[in-house]
């Protein structure tokens, strides 16, 4: 009914509103008075998480490309090694997995088959496995270690949204934990992230403020056909996800790319007007952003229309961009959170502009509980 969507004309919509309070439930009670965080409820003893020396991450579609955000954040935060596996993949190979390896499987439903016979698998080979999940005492976590809950609350529309932000926020915190307690060369920076990470609700609030030109150029391409997306770094994932979404929603064709194999291939894609996505990292990461600034002069020469992502006060994509979106400046590492929600707007509202029921797209269920 209106009441239970709050409002809005589809609960997608609402739970995309939802995501600064989403983001601050995941925080809430795990960063100490001390400014440190307390994640005691994940069942692992700190002496278990000092003994791993591998992470491996297994998960679905957007929770899959939580785990490929993930992997940056633990890689450098935890200073451990970490692969991410399509759930779907990862017992079909011969994946080497010991009692010091920690599998993390991300799954917002906690239902779904794919990422329950991985958690299995690694189960039966001795590994440690935690997961990061939304609801309270699904199967999944029911079958691991220890649970990392997400606290989103209910996500009715098929599409994740709030929940991928808060996959995020978890993800970060388990990064930030394992350095904590591992005690790696950057502990400052773990303590700085910390605090930068309670202050994430209001970057996300600020992006959800500045959505109409989106959404205005989301209702001018709806009679498109195409659409790719690139990035690099966690911008490479965040790339995946706008292409997901619009997959999932617009039923387009949509591809996310790495900027850096543009030239290996995907460039003979480009034509005139064809829309592309960029997302732009931080200023502060300067070799990965000039390298995509080359990329967008390149994509443009060539004709296509560039929709560049890029955060506040960066003058450099200025005069390449079609489209200008700003996003408020983070770090590197957490910029996701606020690149995403553009994407989820944009992919929202063309779909909507196709006449296409945002809640419930052809085809899918919200949780695949089979394999
Ligand atoms: C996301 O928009 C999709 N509905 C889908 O890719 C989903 O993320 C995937 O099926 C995994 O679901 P889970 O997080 O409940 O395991």
């Amino acid at each position: 009914s209106a009441a239970e969507k709050g409002g809005y004309d589809y609960f997608m919509l609402k739970e995309i509103a939802e995501q600064p309070r989403a983001v601050a439930d995941t925080l809430l009670g795990r960063i100490g008075a001390d400014g440190r965080l307390v994640l005691d409820e994940m069942r692992l003893t700190d002496e278990q998480l000092r003994e791993i020396d591998k992470i491996i991450i297994v998960a679905c579609g957007t929770a899959y490309h939580a785990g490929l955000i993930a992997k940056y954040a633990i890689e450098h935060w935890a200073g451990l090694p970490c692969e991410v596996e399509l759930a779907s993949e990862f017992r079909y190979r011969d994946p080497i997995l010991t009692r010091t390896t920690l599998v993390i499987a991300i799954s917002q439903s906690g239902e779904t088959m794919d990422t329950l016979m991985a958690v299995r698998h690694a189960r039966e080979q001795h590994a440690r496995v935690l997961a990061v999940c939304n609801v309270n005492g699904s199967t999944i976590p029911r079958e691991c270690d220890g649970v990392l809950y997400t606290h989103a609350g209910p996500e009715v529309g098929v599409a994740a949204t709030k929940t991928f932000l808060t996959q995020l926020v978890a993800v970060y915190l388990i990064a930030l934990y394992l350095g904590q307690v591992r005690g790696t060369k950057w502990g400052d920076e773990v303590f700085a992230m910390i605090q930068l990470l309670e202050r994430m609700p209001e970057k996300v609030e600020k992006v959800l403020e500045t959505m109409e030109p989106v959404r205005e150029l989301a209702r001018s391409l709806a009679d498109g056909h195409c659409v790719l997306f690139l990035g690099r770094h966690v911008g490479f994932p965040v790339a995946l996800e706008g292409a997901l979404k619009l997959k999932e929603l617009a039923y387009m064709q949509a591809e996310g790319f790495a900027a850096g194999e543009l030239k290996h291939g995907p460039i003979a894609l480009i034509d005139k007007d064809l829309p592309v996505v960029v997302v732009v990292p931080p200023r502060a990461r300067a070799v990965l952003h000039d390298k995509i600034v080359s990329n967008i002069q390149e994509i443009r020469a060539r004709g296509a229309r560039t929709i560049v992502i890029a955060e506040e006060g960066d003058a450099s994509v200025e005069p390449y961009a079609d489209t200008l979106i700003r996003v408020p400046a983070v770090p590197t590492l957490l910029q996701p959170l606020v690149t995403t929600v553009p994407l989820q707007v944009f992919a929202c509202e063309l779909a909507t502009a196709k006449g296409h029921d945002v809640d419930q797209p052809r085809n899918l269920a919200k949780s695949v509980t089979v394999e």
